[in-house]
């Protein structure tokens, strides 16, 4: 069978997801790295291009060199699916342009830097029918889909409180002062968007809350923190859910937790009982219900879904990490192309767009005085 030709933006040599994403791609052996544009610098673009042993003629000096290039080429020849893996401003141009040509696009979260772009996306992938997943990671472990199967098979009930933590400190030692703030892209509006904290970390907490209940949160009210009056980027935010219902809950994120490293936590309870799941130990699925002793389901046993056991590849006890999360997701992206039919396997344009609703909704609601925002 004949593998997927990739092409990848951004992810370069210094990059943190890069290789994250290099590594999921070539897991299930379906795609084929064939070249793109890693870095702007071009010295550094073509030396880590060399390292990953591509040829010259398929490494571009941009996005526009990539596109005019690859079209040029023979169908069988040129790149299908593009990941898009720069920093967030960047997004929209590339998926928009990658779009408009027929490429299927693997793009980043936050999808865009405002909601009106991602409906733009939305609009132009209705109208070109290509592949589009939002690289939404932490949806690829296997017991996060264990966790949706179980909810919406009704094992805990009718969903009453639904708690989701994404609590990081990396930001504390930049935050202190205006000089080393400028070393980083996430707090500069024009590079990260109208968010840090929310777009970056957010964004996944809100993301996974709707994914695991199969349900909207349909109302939220915001109160983010900037620490300092010339900091222009929320670093830290409480969020009030609400669903249909009477069922509510809370978002909590932040980058100034203070030696928090990456405790992303999701709790959801309902009627008969809870699922509570961990990020930094994610081969474990805590399941509690009224009167009866803790259970701690794990990866690859018999007693899982086919859901949850199609995205674990080794026998139990074996830890399924965040490489083979995104491993996932790319499998999923591979059977949709091979397919040409959405098999709920990854997550997808909508997960962005929506994504992108919750951003904004989030900066309104705490711009406006902590105020209730609906999310339709
Ligand atoms: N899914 C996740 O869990 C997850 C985790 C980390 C980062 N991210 C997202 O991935 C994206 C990148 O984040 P990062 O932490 O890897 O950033 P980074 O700063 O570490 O790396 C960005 C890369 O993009 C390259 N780049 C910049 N401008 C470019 C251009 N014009 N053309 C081509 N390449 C260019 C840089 O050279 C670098 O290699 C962000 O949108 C971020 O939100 C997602």
């Amino acid at each position: 069978m004949n593998k997927i030709r990739l092409g990848i933006l951004g992810g370069g040599g210094d990059s943190l997801i890069g290789p994250v994403h290099r590594i999921a791609a070539s897991m299930f052996d379906r795609y084929e790295l064939i070249g793109g544009v890693f870095n702007p610098i071009w010295e550094e673009n073509i030396g880590f291009a060399k390292k990953l042993g591509l040829p010259k003629s398929r490494i571009y000096k941009d996005l526009e060199d990539f596109i005019g290039n690859e079209t040029a080429l023979p169908t069988d020849q040129r790149v299908q699916v593009v990941s898009v893996l720069t920093p967030n401003f960047l997004h929209f141009p590339m998926a928009k342009r990658l779009l408009e040509e027929g490429f299927h696009v693997i793009c980043e979260k936050p999808l865009t830097t405002s909601y009106r772009e991602a409906l733009e996306l939305k609009k132009i992938r209705e109208e070109k029918q290509s592949i589009f997943a939002v690289t939404y990671t932490y949806t690829g472990y296997p017991m996060i889909r264990q966790m949706r199967s179980m909810i919406q098979n009704g094992d805990i009930g009718e969903i009453q409180k639904i708690d989701a933590q994404y609590y990081q400190g990396w930001i504390n030692p930049v935050i202190h002062s205006p000089e080393s703030r400028k070393s980083v892209w996430r707090l500069q509006p024009e590079k990260s968007g109208q968010s840090c904290c929310i777009g970056d970390v957010g964004t996944h907490a809100f993301q996974m809350l709707e994914y695991v209940m199969g349900q909207k949160i349909k109302t939220i009210l915001a109160d983010l923190n900037y620490l300092y009056e010339d900091n222009f980027m929320d670093i830290d935010g409480t969020i009030l859910l609400r669903m249909s219902g009477n069922a509510k809950g809370v978002l909590r994120a932040s980058q100034i937790a203070t030696a928090e490293e990456n405790n992303f936590t999701i709790a959801i309870y309902g009627t008969k009982g809870h699922l509570k799941w961990a990020q930094e130990n994610p081969n474990y699925l805590y399941f509690g219900l009224e009167n009866t002793p803790l259970q701690v389901l794990k990866p690859g046993h018999e007693y899982n879904t086919n859901s949850a056991n199609d995205a674990t590849k080794l026998p139990p006890g074996h830890p399924e990490g965040i490489f083979d999360a995104m491993g996932n997701i790319y499998n999923g992206v591979a059977n949709a192309i091979a397919k040409k039919a959405v098999d709920g396997s990854y997550p997808d344009l909508y997960d962005g767009v929506r994504g992108m609703q919750f951003i904004e909704a989030v900066v309104q609601s705490h711009q406006s005085g902590n105020t209730w925002i609906e999310m339709k």
